[in-house]
């Protein structure tokens, strides 16, 4: 099924249950879109588990968070002090100035850039005057419309398929917006497992995601639940356990600005991972800096084939991409490749760009 097909189903979806109380126009993608309150982040972090994690962490090794993940967790008491760390600039609120969207971003412009690409690729027909109301009065940040931007990008290139529901794997998810945008755009489509390495966005995601939907099945290994295809909407399990994971199959592999801060051969297990379980034309959506801290080899398996390969306006650093593949039969490095060196020509290298003044800066602070 492809993006529209979705779209067109959660709008008949939405009709049969709300056609008495919505006009046809209002009953729009926009009737699902989250509506926080300022209260969003307040929630406190489960510190049972967050003790009962941490020590496997410690000692997970290769599998357990790498050194920009390793960190104390006592002073910290609710979500919202890691939305720093999980989404950087996209801690950005939409209705900020453009001195505040300067002061964050260094883009006086980077709200209104970020809806101009989004209104670009909108196949969903979701990016109307309703939807900038909506995120307007129901305290959106920049990062929500990533999740926005995610959602439109990975459903353009789903294809056509009569599956009945879609079951993704994410491995580093922060908080889980993107799993939170499908589930609210897609009610009843969407199957997710998140994995991380790091207690304390295990335990967030967790919090977070039951309590934005109280009505869904969720599972967590670190709470005794065993996983079986199907038997969760959502589930949460440690990277140290993915081997609990059995014999599943996934039509969608995602990391998002994570692997670029991990080691290679960390990047290469999860690449590795990734192709054990991703279904046959199943889409890889890998979109990471790579020139941050991981500069190394992408050795992406031979059978993945490039579908896009681009910047956003997420890209923070100069060569940060989404990279859009798919597991098909055959080799496609030859021809992955030209796409890479497309996509390398668009890098840029002005040092009064935003996304190379930030890398440079960050070089610097690391060198002195
Ligand atoms: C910068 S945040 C990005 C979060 C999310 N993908 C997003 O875009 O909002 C990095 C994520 O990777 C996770 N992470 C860091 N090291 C990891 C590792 N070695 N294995 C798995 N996840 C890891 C962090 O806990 C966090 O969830």
């Amino acid at each position: 099924m492809d993006g529209a097909g979705l779209w067109r189903d959660t709008r008949r979806a939405s009709i049969i249950l709300t056609s008495s109380t919505l006009s046809p126009t209002r009953m729009s993608l926009i009737s699902l879109l989250p509506r926080w309150t300022e209260s969003r982040w307040s929630q406190p972090l489960d510190r049972a588990l967050l003790d009962h994690l941490e020590p496997q962490a410690a000692v997970a090794g290769l599998l357990g968070p790498g050194p920009q993940w390793t960190f104390t967790t006592g002073h910290l008491n609710t979500l919202g002090d890691m939305v720093h760390a999980w989404v950087g600039w996209g801690r950005l609120p939409v209705r900020s100035t453009p001195d505040e969207a300067r002061a964050t971003t260094g883009q006086g412009d980077f709200i209104p850039e970020l809806f101009r690409y989004l209104k670009a690729i909108d196949h969903l027909g979701l990016i109307d005057s309703d939807f900038i109301d909506h995120i307007y009065q129901h305290n959106w940040l920049a990062a929500d419309l990533y999740s926005v931007m995610d959602v439109l990008e990975l459903t353009a290139f789903m294809g056509q398929t009569d599956a009945s529901k879609f079951r993704i794997v994410e491995i580093g998810g922060g908080w889980g917006r993107v799993p939170e945008m499908l589930l609210k755009l897609f009610p009843g489509k969407i199957e997710y497992v998140m994995v991380d390495a790091v207690p304390i966005s295990l335990v967030s995601a967790e919090a977070y995601l039951r309590g934005a939907f109280p009505e869904l099945n969720f599972g967590s290994f670190a709470r005794g639940d065993d996983y079986q295809p199907g038997s969760y909407d959502v589930y949460f399990i440690p990277s140290w356990e993915l081997n609990h994971l059995g014999s599943a199959r996934f039509d969608v592999v995602m990391n998002i600005e994570s692997f670029q801060e991990m080691t290679q051969d960390r990047v290469d297990y999860y690449l590795s991972w990734f192709d054990l379980v991703i279904a046959d034309r199943g889409i890889a959506y890998i979109a990471n800096s790579r020139d941050y801290v991981f500069v190394g080899d992408w050795n992406f398996p031979t059978s993945w084939r490039t579908l896009a390969r681009h910047r956003t306006p997420r890209s923070w650093t100069p060569d940060n991409s989404t990279h859009i593949l798919r597991k098909e039969v055959g080799h496609f490095s030859a021809g992955n490749r030209i796409i890479d060196v497309a996509y390398a020509s668009t890098i840029p290298t002005d040092p009064a760009h935003v996304a190379v003044s930030t890398l440079r800066q960050i070089r610097e602070s690391r060198a002195g």
